[in-house]
């Protein structure tokens, strides 16, 4: 497995046409799983790890992000991980991070990213960077395939969006879904579970059970209302709880199929985001 700092390093035969996993490290289970997936097309896997700092908002956790490089090594390796792009900020945007704020801003960014006033309106700003290191690591990788896990399902959402809408693009990449992958008793994993305390991740078992609830709910009100009350008793600060499009992620008004819950909420410092495909209703 190599370790590459240097972009003009991925441009070596062995990596061409790669299936891409991009990364902010801190990897775990559903990483590996979208890593098992790449593996699966039979193409050089390239993972990168890059805590992407146009994403993150100045009160963010950008500082704090974890930046675990030896263990992430040490998950990839067994998985056959043919590279592991570590670029520099300097890399990524070498007109430096002011000009690539400016980017992210001006970004074009499809409606799914900015009219559902989920992530879009809980995170102004953090689409806009997203897409841009998204199309930078694109340009640079050119990968065949690109993995991402459905946990962030908006952003899942906007990169097949902005992808499709690029025809040259489009026709050299194809997004991958992989599901979120969950600990034996729901909890969805995420690089930030780290930051729970042990009483705070019991009571983070409150989104999987409210989204639970969401699939067993009789109407899409019901099922919202039920969402935020359970965040709500286990001590939660629900940013959303709703049952949305599954496409476009805008308001259903009717319990139409196919629909996904979508939740965001606080468990004191720490946001957590989580979400189901509705498959059928009561
Ligand atoms: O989902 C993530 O880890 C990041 O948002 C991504 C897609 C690697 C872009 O920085």
């Amino acid at each position: 497995m190599r370790l590459i700092e240097n972009p003009t390093d991925l441009l070596c035969a062995e990596l061409r046409r790669c299936a891409f996993v991009p990364t902010m490290g801190a990897l775990h289970e559903g990483h590996a799983s979208l890593v098992r997936s790449a593996a699966a097309t039979g193409r050089p896997v390239v993972v990168s790890i890059f805590v992407n700092p146009t994403q993150f908002s100045p009160n963010e956790d950008y500082g704090r992000y974890p930046r675990t490089l030896e263990a992430d090594c040490a998950l990839l390796k067994p998985l056959g991980t043919a590279a592991v792009f570590v670029p520099s900020v300097e890399a990524i945007y070498p007109q430096g991070l002011e000009c690539a704020a400016v980017d992210a801003a001006k970004f074009p960014l499809p409606p799914v990213a900015t009219e559902p006033k989920l992530e879009d309106a809980c995170r102004p700003g953090h689409f806009g960077g997203v897409a841009l290191v998204v199309d930078r690591l694109f340009e640079l990788l050119a990968p065949a395939t690109a993995h991402f896990g459905e946990k962030d399902f908006q952003q899942l959402r906007l990169i097949e969006e902005m992808t499709a809408a690029n025809p040259v693009r489009a026709a050299m990449v194809e997004i991958k879904r992989g599901a979120t992958i969950r600990e034996a008793d729901g909890l969805a994993m995420s690089s930030r579970n780290r930051y729970l305390t042990l009483v705070a991740r019991d009571a983070a078992l409150a989104l999987s059970r409210a989204l639970e609830a969401a699939m067993r709910a009789q109407s899409v009100a019901i099922g919202e209302t039920l969402m935020r009350e359970i965040l709500h008793e286990n001590g939660l600060v629900c940013e959303y709880a709703v049952i949305r499009d599954a496409r476009t992620l805008m308001p259903v008004h009717d319990f139409a199929l196919p629909c996904r819950a979508l939740i965001a909420a606080q468990i004191g410092s720490t946001r957590l985001i989580d979400n189901c495909l509705i498959t059928q209703r009561g």
